[in-house]
């Protein structure tokens, strides 16, 4: 087998999403059919909405379509509420391979220290030049997958209560939940700390919004390795991540290889195969091969299990070969994930070269592999909270914190209905995500 060069890399990790590939039955954990309504009740929905700033600021960010790539208008609307709130607001443009015109950007947003009293400026003489040196971040991604699906309310028959409402559309779970909760939750924290009942202190807190996480990472990898990062890290304790986790505190999340294979054959009739030498034929063993790898016990060669993640799974996701059936396949690709209960994106890597070099022992091949990144392990050490492991990537490895930064993972609504046509959640699931946004702040801030 040939290993090919990275050129294929970024087409491996647009597949790299946030998706879990679920049973069509899982569905049934999404919430029960809604009633047709009548204007008044419409309105009366709304209402409910308008009055609650949560709610609101959470519309209006699913109102504005932000599909990978096109975050521009979200971003700024983003920057302009905070910048009301008196935020300071820093914007990172983060470059689109493709179109060098394209604009969008990270956001990096601290309480300006100018707006909000701080009680605790113990802190040596407040250096102008210096930037505050936040305890934690919250963070969360304002991209979504594709289609745009508009914003709209319901609620199920019987129930009259406001916590019952369920938002539905594209990016009401994943994520814009989180951004609206997370914004909520520091203003929150700031208006206790403005009346002195509370020891929060303003410069403890910052917010980052990135980009793509729904395709590669660009967002989250591009501030990792920025000298902003570097520039306000130095006290830094804790990030809170959002994601979709059902109110509960992931434990850990499911690391990610990706195959990459070409076959390149010759074309002949398929009465005289073999005057041709099909890519099909080539191929198809190594697919079998990687198949089965999750199946297989560790110590025949399978793919590594381990307590805390389960069994590493495979996804044979995209196979394509040949022109017709009389003609003999003179091209085959495929692509497949790993989702990785164990070992280290080097170690897996050479376990899928040797099986595919058993399935293709010619080398006749071309393997591309994207390491991606081993399981994830994070942080559960706040009392009152479920915790659970979940099958999908997210933006945490692609940041790099310095040894003893805690991890949270955390967010309302399901990754089940994250992706699919009946994204939603309900009015009660937003509530409650600010009160534990806050506990896992005052729990990372030691109060
Ligand atoms: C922002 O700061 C200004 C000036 O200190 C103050 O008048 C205003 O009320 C603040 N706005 C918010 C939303 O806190
Ligand atoms: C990552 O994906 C975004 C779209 O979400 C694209 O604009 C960008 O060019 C990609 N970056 C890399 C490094 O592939
Ligand atoms: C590149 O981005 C600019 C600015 O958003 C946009 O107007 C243009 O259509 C994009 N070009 C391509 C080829 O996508
Ligand atoms: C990180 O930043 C440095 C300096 O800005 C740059 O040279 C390097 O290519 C970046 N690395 C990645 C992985 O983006
Ligand atoms: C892992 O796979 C083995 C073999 O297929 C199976 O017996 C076991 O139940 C699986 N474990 C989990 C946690 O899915
Ligand atoms: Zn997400």
């Amino acid at each position: 087998m040939r290993l090919i060069s990275a050129l294929t890399t970024s087409l491996l990790l647009s597949s790299l999403s946030t998706a879990a590939h679920l049973p069509k039955d899982e569905k049934l954990l999404s919430p029960l059919p809604q009633q047709p309504i009548t204007q008044d009740e419409t309105d009366d929905l709304a209402k409910v909405i308008s009055s609650s700033s949560l709610l609101s600021l959470h519309r209006a960010l699913v109102e504005v379509e932000s599909i990978s790539g096109n975050e521009l208008s979200v971003g700024e609307l983003v920057v302009s509420t905070l910048e009301a709130h008196n935020f300071s607001v820093t914007t990172q443009s983060v470059p689109d391979v493709n179109n060098a015109s394209a604009k969008r950007w990270n956001i990096y947003a601290v309480p300006d220290a100018t707006k909000y009293s701080s009680s605790h400026d113990s802190s040596p003489a407040k250096n102008k030049d210096k930037p505050a040196q936040p305890k934690v971040i919250l963070s969360s991604h304002i991209d979504t997958v594709p289609p745009y699906i508009p914003y709209s309310l319901s609620r199920p028959k019987h129930s009259k209560s406001a916590s019952d409402i369920l938002i539905s559309g594209r990016g009401t779970v994943d994520d814009k939940a989180c951004v609206a909760a997370q914004i909520q939750t520091v203003l929150n924290l700031l208006s206790t700390s403005n009346s002195g009942s509370s020891s929060i202190n303003p410069t403890d807190l910052a917010l980052l919004f990135v980009v793509s996480e729904e395709t590669n990472g660009s967002g989250m990898k591009f501030f990792s390795n920025s000298t902003l990062y570097t520039s306000i890290s130095s006290n830094l304790k804790a990030v809170i991540f959002g994601e979709p986790t059902e109110g509960k505190l992931a434990s850990g999340h499911k690391g990610i290889s990706m195959a990459h294979i070409i076959a390149h054959g010759k074309a002949a009739h398929s009465g005289y195969p073999w005057l041709g030498h099909s890519a099909n034929s080539m191929i198809l063993p190594a697919l079998l091969a990687l198949d089965k790898l999750g199946d297989m016990a560790p110590k025949d060669g399978g793919l590594p299990r381990s307590k805390e993640f389960g069994n590493s799974t495979v996804n044979v996701g995209y196979m394509t070969g040949g022109v017709a059936a009389n003609v003999v396949p003179k091209f085959a690709e495929a692509r497949v994930a790993f989702r990785l209960a164990g070992g280290t994106p080097e170690s897996i890597r050479e376990l899928i070269l040797g099986a595919i070099g058993k399935a293709d022992p010619k080398g006749e091949l071309e393997v591309d592999i994207f390491q991606g990144y081993g399981p994830v392990p994070l942080d559960t050490d706040v009392e009152g909270f479920e915790s659970m492991v979940v099958n999908y990537g997210t933006d945490v490895p692609n940041l790099e914190v310095a040894e003893g930064v805690k991890r949270y993972l955390y967010g309302p609504g399901s990754i089940l209905v994250a992706h699919g046509d009946d994204e939603g959640l309900t009015v009660r699931d937003m509530e409650r995500a600010v009160v534990d946004y806050e506990r896992l702040v005052r729990h990372a801030l030691g109060l």
